[in-house]
């Protein structure tokens, strides 16, 4: 993934009609375009902290060019027109539709209202992180490669739809809309209106696939992030897909829980709750093979250069990563200890440290290299609860399991217990940071590692 140049975001294009209009006019009263008017081309460059607006006509002249920032007045006229203010000229835009006068107002909010240093994902954001985070979702082949996880895509489909009954003629938010699809299956499901908002730039095909597929009453695309848009109404449910590895990596779990300021007070949440479960496991293989990756640095004559000193620094690297593959059950100890985030109860800033301590009881002897993790969200219907796990046991996701080594392994036998806990502090890099603590209790015997959720190993083949 590489960061997006700044300034560097593509064009979005609108079809409008214009009216210009100088003050000695205005006692008259504006007319919106009628009819007859042609469609023109609506151009807008949104930069930094601007945004070039150009409208051009069917020959690609242009007939109207202004440049918008924080200081440009601009109001909004009826449900589907802007009326921008220049000196003593204004010049009145009207939209083919609202959805297309709600993503073009959002767009010059993003770029003229200084959101970034305001909305609450700016602030617990830095901005390398997000452009970085938003590149890499506005390309089509990570969205197609989400689509194509079929248990999760499945299972969304069969959560909407056999809930329909909580879906039918009511109004819905996709957070994070993607490339729509679960706009579409709440449509499927009976919803009168959804409300998609995307933060990067593939929310330009989700607009195109509303449009193409003739659903542009229906849903209504809006760019731009959850903290930062508007939406004209609040919502019955809120639908999204926050998870990242281990549940918690891209800390868009607080942006879903950010979303519940646009939801009714009996509204819904689907997902409704996520079970996050893990245990300690022995896997002599996997431990070995980590250790041996840094071996590397075990050499004293590389091109003639000692790099032996730096194998501590190589070791404590290797091991700040989580590692994201597949393992088979029988490596677990105990059984497992789980943790809820129950989605209509959790406010953000709970999810900016989650501490959870364990208590396992080992069913068999042996060294315990790591803990283990994997996560479930339930769909909580008013007809049926569909569960989406991430298990071991479960068909492959591509959310993989996450294991954490210890940078000691420790010996227990079984009817001991381990405890210790488990701790997540956010940071801005968009994950967490994972201090893991545990003990035998009866040898006292002690160990624990700190990682780097951002940068997890994909061990899987
Ligand atoms: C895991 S993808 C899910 C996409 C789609 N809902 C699906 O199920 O295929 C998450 C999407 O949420 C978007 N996103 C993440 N944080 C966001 C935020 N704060 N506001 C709006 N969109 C966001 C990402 O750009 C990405 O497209």
């Amino acid at each position: 993934m590489a960061a997006a140049a700044p300034g560097t975001q593509p064009p979005l294009r609108y079809s409008v009609k214009l009216l210009l209009v100088s003050e000695e006019q205005l006692p008259a009263g504006l007319q919106l375009a009628g009819p007859g008017q042609s469609a023109l081309q609506l151009e807008v460059q949104p930069g930094e902290e601007d945004a070039d607006v150009t409208v051009t006509d069917a020959d690609g002249v242009c007939v109207f060019k202004c440049l918008v920032n924080r200081d440009t007045e601009y109001c909004r006229l009826g449900k589907e027109s802007v009326l921008i203010t220049l000196g003593y000229n204004s010049a009145l835009l009207q939209f083919k539709s609202q959805a297309e006068y709600s993503t073009f107002s959002n767009a010059l909010k993003r770029c003229c209202n200084q959101k970034k240093e305001d909305s609450v994902f700016s602030q617990r954001t830095d901005e390398a992180s997000a452009a970085q985070y938003f590149q890499f979702y506005g390309c089509l082949s990570q969205q197609q490669n989400m689509l194509q996880d079929f248990v999760r895509t499945a299972t969304y489909h069969s959560a909407i739809l056999q809930n329909h009954i909580d879906f039918k003629d009511k109004v819905v938010l996709d957070v994070g809309c993607g490339s729509g699809i679960l706009s579409f299956f709440a449509v499927q499901a009976g919803a009168r209106k959804v409300y998609a908002v995307e933060a990067s730039s593939v929310a330009k095909y989700a607009e195109l696939l509303v449009r193409s597929n003739n659903l542009s009453d229906k849903i209504m695309v809006l760019s731009g992030k959850i903290e930062e848009v508007s939406l004209p109404e609040s919502v019955d449910v809120v639908i999204s897909e926050p998870m990242g590895y281990m549940l918690f990596n891209e800390r868009m779990l607080e942006s879903y829980l950010h979303s519940k300021k646009w939801l009714k007070s009996n509204g819904m949440m689907f997902p409704t709750f996520s079970d996050i479960h893990f245990a300690p496991f022995s896997d002599e293989q996997l431990y070995m093979e980590h250790y041996s990756r840094t071996n590397f640095w075990y050499q004293e004559c590389f091109y003639g250069v000692n790099l032996s000193s730096l194998r501590n620094a190589a070791v404590d690297e290797y091991f700040r990563q989580p590692i994201v593959d597949t393992f088979d059950m029988r490596i677990l100890m105990a059984r497992t200890v789980k943790y809820t985030v129950n989605f209509t109860e959790a406010a953000e800033e709970d999810l900016q440290r989650v501490e959870i301590p364990f208590v396992f009881q080992m069913m068999q002897s042996g060294l315990i290299h790591g803990l283990a993790f994997w996560f479930d969200v339930a769909f909580v219907g008013s007809l049926v609860t569909v569960w989406l796990s991430t298990a071991p046991t479960e068909p492959l996701t591509h959310w993989y399991q996450v294991r954490c080594l210890l940078q000691t392994p420790l010996f227990a036998k079984e009817g001991e217990t381990l405890s210790g806990k488990v701790l997540f502090v956010a940071n801005k890099r968009q994950s967490y940071d994972i201090q893991i603590v545990a003990v035998v209790d009866q040898t006292g015997f002690k160990s624990g590692n700190i990682l780097d959720l951002k940068n997890p190993f994909f061990r899987y083949a």
